[in-house]
C-alpha cells in the first residue's frame, strides 16, 4: 500500500492507512487480539488482584490497610486503570476482559472488606485490653483524708452523756455580748472580762463577740428548753492567744449544764468523775480545788489523776508531766450561780444547776500525749490519720 502523501494545499484525501498501536486501542478492529493487550490478559490481571491481596492481607493497622485501599482499589490503581480501558476493546473482546476485571475487583474489594472487619475487630480487643480497669488494685492513688481527732473526740464526749441521757446542745460561734458575758454574771466592768481577751466583731457597738467560751449555751439552754435540763455542748471558741505550744487563738471547749430540783455538787462530782474515766480509762478520777468564776458559786478548778504517773509512789516523785503533783489541771466548774439562773428566768428556790467546762485540745492532748497544741491546728492530714476513722 502506498505511503501517505500530503498533496498540494487542497483537502486532504481520505486515506486509507495501517492503524498505529494507538489507534488500535480507541477505534474497533476485528483484527485486534485482548490477549496480546498486556494490561488485560489473564496472568496480568491475575498479578494485579494478587498483587492487590497480599497488599491488603499484609496491612497490619486500618492505617496501613487505607494506603492499601487506595494503591489497589483507589482511582488510579492497576485495576482502576485496566477497567478504563475495556471500552477502548474491540467490542466481542470487551465481555471477556470486563468479567476478567470485575472478578478481580470483586475478590480485592472481598478482601478488602475481610481485612477491614479483622483489623477493626483486633483495634477493638487491643483497646479492651489495654483499657481495663484492675478493680481489685489497692486504691491508694488519691491521698485518703481523715476526720481531725478534735472533731471525732467531741463526738465522743457527746456520746458518753448522751448515754446517761443528756442532750447535745449547740449555739453560734459569732455570739451575744450579753449572752457570753452579762447573762453569766459578767458585768461591764468585771475584771474576767479582761481574763478572757476578746475577738470583737466590728462594729464594736453592735454587741457581737466571738464567743470566749461555751458558756453562754448554758444562759442560752436555759432560756430555750424545759426544765429540768441536761445539755453537753461541744464547740469553737476564741481568744485573742498567740499560737505556740500550748496556745491557739481558735480553739475547742466541751460545756456541760445540769439544772433540776435537788442538784449537789456530789451530783457535779459524780457526773465528771465518770466522764474523766470515760476519756482516760479506769482510776483516772477528779478532784476538785476552789475556785473562782462569775457564773458559778462556789466555783472548783477540776483535776485528774495524772494518766503518766496515776499518781503513785514512787513514780509520782519524778513525773515530769505533773510535777510531781500526782494531779493535772483538766477545767473549770461550780454550782451555776443563782445570779445566772435569775438572768435565764430559773427560780433559784426550786432549781439548782451545775456546770463544768474542758478544753478539748487539752483533753486529746492527755488523751493521745499530744505534746504541741500547733499540731492540731496546721490541718495536715499526717497528724489525723494516725487517729483513724473514728466514727
Ligand atoms: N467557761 C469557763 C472558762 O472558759 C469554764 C467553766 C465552765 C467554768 C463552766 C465553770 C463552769 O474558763
Amino acid at each position: 500500500m502506498a505511503k501517505p502523501v500530503r498533496a498540494g494545499s487542497g483537502p486532504l484525501p481520505r486515506l486509507r492507512v495501517q492503524p498505529t498501536e494507538s489507534e488500535l486501542m480507541s477505534a474497533p478492529n476485528k483484527d485486534y487480539d485482548p490477549v496480546q493487550v498486556t494490561p488485560l490478559n489473564a496472568d496480568a490481571v491475575a498479578a494485579m488482584r494478587d498483587e492487590a491481596i497480599a497488599a491488603i492481607e499484609a496491612a497490619t493497622s486500618l492505617a496501613d490497610l487505607k494506603s492499601a485501599r487506595l494503591a489497589h482499589a483507589g482511582d488510579r490503581s492497576p485495576l482502576a486503570l485496566a477497567n478504563r480501558e475495556i471500552g477502548a476493546l474491540p467490542p466481542y473482546a470487551r465481555k471477556e476482559a470486563g468479567q476478567r476485571v470485575g472478578r478481580a475487583r470483586g475478590a480485592v474489594s472481598q478482601a478488602l472488606t475481610r481485612r477491614t472487619a479483622e483489623l477493626q475487630g483486633e483495634q477493638e480487643e487491643r483497646m479492651l485490653a489495654e483499657e481495663t480497669v484492675d478493680v481489685t488494685l489497692p486504691y491508694d492513688r488519691d491521698p485518703r483524708g481523715a476526720r481531725h481527732p478534735l472533731t471525732t473526740l467531741q463526738e465522743r464526749i457527746g456520746d458518753v452523756f448522751v448515754a446517761m441521757g443528756w442532750e447535745v446542745a449547740e449555739g453560734p460561734e459569732a455570739e451575744a455580748g450579753w449572752l457570753n458575758f452579762d447573762a453569766l454574771n459578767i458585768g461591764k466592768d468585771h475584771p474576767a472580762r479582761s481574763m478572757q481577751d476578746t475577738m470583737f466583731i466590728e462594729p464594736e457597738d453592735a454587741g457581737v463577740v466571738l464567743r470566749t467560751h461555751t458558756s453562754p449555751v448554758q444562759a442560752r439552754s436555759m432560756l430555750s428548753r424545759e426544765l429540768p435540763i441536761y445539755v453537753i455542748c461541744p464547740g469553737r471558741t476564741y481568744r485573742t492567744d498567740e499560737l505556740d505550744a500550748t496556745h491557739s487563738p481558735v480553739f475547742h471547749q466541751v460545756e456541760g449544764l445540769a439544772v433540776d430540783k435537788g442538784l449537789t455538787m456530789a451530783h457535779l462530782k459524780g457526773t465528771l468523775d465518770h466522764f474523766a474515766t470515760a476519756m482516760f480509762g479506769e482510776g483516772i478520777t477528779t478532784r476538785f480545788r476552789p475556785s473562782y468564776f462569775p457564773f458559778t458559786e462556789p466555783s472548783a478548778e477540776v483535776d485528774l489523776v495524772c494518766f503518766v504517773c496515776r499518781g503513785l509512789e514512787p513514780e509520782v516523785a519524778a513525773c515530769r508531766t505533773c510535777r510531781g503533783e500526782g494531779w493535772i489541771e483538766w477545767g473549770g466548774c461550780g454550782m451555776v450561780n443563782p445570779r445566772v439562773l435569775v438572768a435565764a428566768g430559773v427560780d433559784p428556790d426550786t432549781y439548782s444547776g451545775f456546770a463544768f467546762g474542758m478544753g478539748v485540745e487539752r483533753t486529746l492532748m492527755f488523751r493521745h500525749r499530744v505534746k504541741d497544741m500547733r499540731d492540731m491546728v496546721e490541718g495536715d492530714v499526717r497528724f489525723a490519720l494516725p487517729f483513724g476513722m473514728e466514727l
